[in-house]
């Protein structure tokens, strides 16, 4: 029996893809996802996260690199631990910056025994050009960062695991895919329109047919109305309802029931 609050959470996250009560209705499984963003939004989760060795040795190793929030962090490892229960596959994501999510995630996989490969895209030399009159963001911005240096971070670390693939998406991103049809994971943060619907419309007809997930890091920001868009256009078309609105939005792709 659970005796503390965050057990029960872990509790039912570990129980949530159990064949007998699996609870995926329409393509989400909406009580794993109260589940993580309620613990995540009253910050209950942190504390007991924070302790996990897993999650200390994959925190430690990105530092100040991320963009991202100790909860959008821990809320990808409780998705990589708990969530893929049964799902093996490869894990893509679309905006890597300087690689504190995409070495974050990589190690966690590493280290959760998956064999997974995590597929790192961005152009690594800021954004590309972009429609001024949906997006914030400019062509320079992001552009702080040495491909050479994260080259060899990733070396260092041994993420034998983690790709990293130079250029603009809609260069790079559909040979890749071709040769996965297991996308188990795609972690969108590009914060553009055309970058976030390029991604989508993309990487969906390689989904694990058991429902992967889709995070989109950006698209409640108030600087990425644009991505915001994209995803809107990907719930009209598909169809698709949230498993998670904290602390990023979180799909399931394709819908099972
Ligand atoms: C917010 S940053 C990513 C942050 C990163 N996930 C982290 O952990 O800190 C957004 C990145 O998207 C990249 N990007 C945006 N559109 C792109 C495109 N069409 N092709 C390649 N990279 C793109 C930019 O170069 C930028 O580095």
């Amino acid at each position: 029996m659970p005796h503390s609050y965050q057990e029960l959470v872990i509790s039912f996250l570990e129980n949530a893809n159990h064949p007998k009560r699996n609870g995926i209705l329409q393509g989400r499984n909406v009580m794993a996802g109260y589940a993580r963003a309620s613990a995540l939004q009253c910050n209950a989760i942190h504390p007991f996260i924070a302790n996990d060795p897993l999650y200390i040795e994959s925190r430690a190793l990105i530092q100040h690199r991320p963009l991202l929030t100790e909860s959008r962090l821990i809320n990808l490892f409780l998705i990589l631990k708990y969530g893929l229960k049964g799902l093996e596959g490869d894990i893509i994501e679309f905006g890597a910056y300087r690689g504190g999510s995409a070495i974050f995630l990589a190690n966690v996989a590493r280290g959760l025994g998956l064999s997974t490969t995590v597929y790192a895209l961005d152009t690594f030399e800021g954004m590309p050009t972009s429609d001024p009159t949906l997006n914030f963001h400019h062509a320079t911005d992001f552009a702080n960062v040495s491909f050479q240096e994260l080259l060899e971070y990733k070396e260092k670390c041994g993420l034998t695991n983690l790709v990293l693939i130079k250029g603009r998406f809609e260069e790079t991103a559909r040979p890749l895919l071709e040769k996965s049809q297991n996308i188990v994971l795609a972690h969108i943060d590009c914060d553009l329109y055309e970058g976030t619907r390029y991604a989508i419309k993309t990487t969906l007809p390689h989904f694990h047919p058991g429902g992967g997930y889709l995070v989109f890091d950006d698209a409640l920001q108030s600087t990425c109305l644009g991505a915001l868009q994209a995803v809107e256009e990907m719930i009209q078309q598909h169809h698709l309802r949230a498993e998670q609105s904290f602390p990023h939005l979180v799909y399931r792709y394709p819908k099972v029931c």
